[in-house]
């Protein structure tokens, strides 16, 4: 029963407790949108007959649905559960309660109207760890921080004016990889293009001017007392934390057993999470230099040191900047890689494509000023997104106050 139980929890969990939408995406899980909450109370249970009902999935005992969700894509699970009860339904994980909303209406309602309600996170131990206890715009509760760091972030990083400060970033990525694929398939014609390691390495470049204002070779780091290469940085802030928020305990499914110790697992979060805070203030003490020196850049860390300095400290500094860098390189290349594969396997498509471009751009390069006139590709983007969705389960979120989803009470779960 153990392993079985194991093997479950293995593969729930990323979708379950995992960082927020990074870790489905390593995986390139097709997408469907689905959103969890726990702690209900049914139309039934109120005496208001306006409210409607759960339907349950039965399981087991104990363990409840667990076993059923051993599939590595547990959305696809969700999705066949939702044609038998509906795009609102309840099931057990261990010892939890979650409610599914499996539908876009109901996840429309649940994070456009009713988000502010339902924005409270509880992390596993790990996350917790990983996350320096929610200290992300991504993973933190909807509160005075998280409204502060979410203006940071669109003004610093993510909102229109920022993106376009950054365009000469895009530009570069796009001329790198281009040339590079060329080069490729010049002194390679026969082989097979591995895109993984071109892109892969070109996003962390660009995420990592767009955080930091600078790439970077290597970094020395005094904490570790070492000198790491570009790629075990690149490990250090991106493989590493991802590997630990899919690593297993389950004894998050069974908080009854908290107490039997798992040192093993918390012992590597806990390195992980030291290497990961090492690197981080050794690549913040290069751009506290640099900016000492007199040299401004355009990028996410000078924009944190300067609005930030009296209201986030230098270790929540690190966190913010190293969430952009997380999240921007793993969930932008699972989506262009699988938009690749799809159009290698569809001829016709990429014709189709290939056309549209040659029509708009002729013998010019393809530019960001372009995209608006080219509205097959922005359909092969959507179509990747629904079919490959780097992030097709959203981790749990609990109702912190009374709230109503698709006819459903939710009790606050505190
Ligand atoms: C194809 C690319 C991407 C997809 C599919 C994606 C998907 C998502 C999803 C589904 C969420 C909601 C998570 C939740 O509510 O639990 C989210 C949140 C977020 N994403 Fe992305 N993302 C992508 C790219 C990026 C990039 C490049 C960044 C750059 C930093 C980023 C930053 C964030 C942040 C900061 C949040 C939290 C927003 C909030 O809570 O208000 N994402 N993303």
């Amino acid at each position: 029963m153990q392993k079985a139980m194991d093997v479950a929890a293995t593969s729930i969990l990323p979708a379950f407790q995992a960082m927020p939408y990074a870790t489905p995406c390593r995986r390139g899980r097709p997408g469907l949108s689905v959103f969890l909450f726990n702690k209900f109370i049914s139309g039934q249970k109120k005496g208001n007959s306006k409210l409607l009902p759960v339907p349950v999935v039965p399981g087991w005992p104990v363990i409840g649905n667990l076993l059923q969700l051993k599939e590595k894509k547990p959305h696809k699970t969700f999705l066949r559960w939702a044609e038998i009860y509906g795009p609102i339904y309840s099931i057990q994980t261990g010892a939890s309660t979650v409610i599914v909303l499996n539908s876009t209406e109901v996840a429309k309602e649940a994070m456009v109207t009713r988000y502010s309600s339902i924005s409270t996170r509880k992390l596993s131990k790990a996350l917790k760890i990983l996350t320096d206890n929610k200290c992300m715009v991504a993973t933190s509760d909807y509160d005075d921080f998280h409204k502060m760091v979410k203006r940071y972030i669109l003004t610093g990083l993510l909102g229109a004016g920022a993106q376009r400060r950054h365009r000469g970033h895009r530009d570069t990525l796009v001329e790198n990889v281009s040339s590079q694929l060329l080069d490729r398939i010049k002194t390679h014609p026969q082989q097979a293009v591995d895109f993984r390691e071109i892109f892969e390495s070109e996003l962390f470049g660009l995420s990592m001017k767009e955080a930091l204002g600078k790439d970077m070779e290597s970094l020395h780091v005094d904490e570790l007392q070492a000198t790491l290469s570009r790629q075990e940085v690149f490990n250090v802030l991106v493989l590493d934390p991802m590997d630990g928020a899919i690593d297993v305990d389950w004894r998050d499914f069974f908080p009854y057993l908290r107490w039997i110790p798992n040192k093993g697992l918390e012992m590597k979060i806990e390195q992980m999470h030291f290497r990961r805070q090492s690197v981080m203030n050794a690549l913040i003490q290069e751009q506290k230099k640099r900016i000492a020196s007199g040299e401004e850049i355009n990028c996410y860390i000078d924009f944190l040191l300067s609005e930030g300095k009296t209201t986030l400290t230098e270790k929540q500094i690190g966190m913010l900047v190293w969430e952009t860098i997380i999240e921007a390189s793993d969930t932008t290349m699972v989506t262009t890689e699988w938009a690749m594969y799809e159009l290698a396997k569809n001829p016709k498509c990429q014709d189709r494509l290939y056309h549209e471009i040659q029509n708009v751009c002729g013998a010019e390069k393809i530019k960001e000023e372009h995209l608006p006139q080219l509205p097959y590709l922005n359909a092969v983007f959507h179509e990747t997104i629904r079919k490959y969705s780097p992030a097709p389960v959203i981790p749990l979120r609990y109702a912190h106050e009374d709230t109503q989803i698709g006819g459903i009470l939710y009790s606050s779960w505190k």
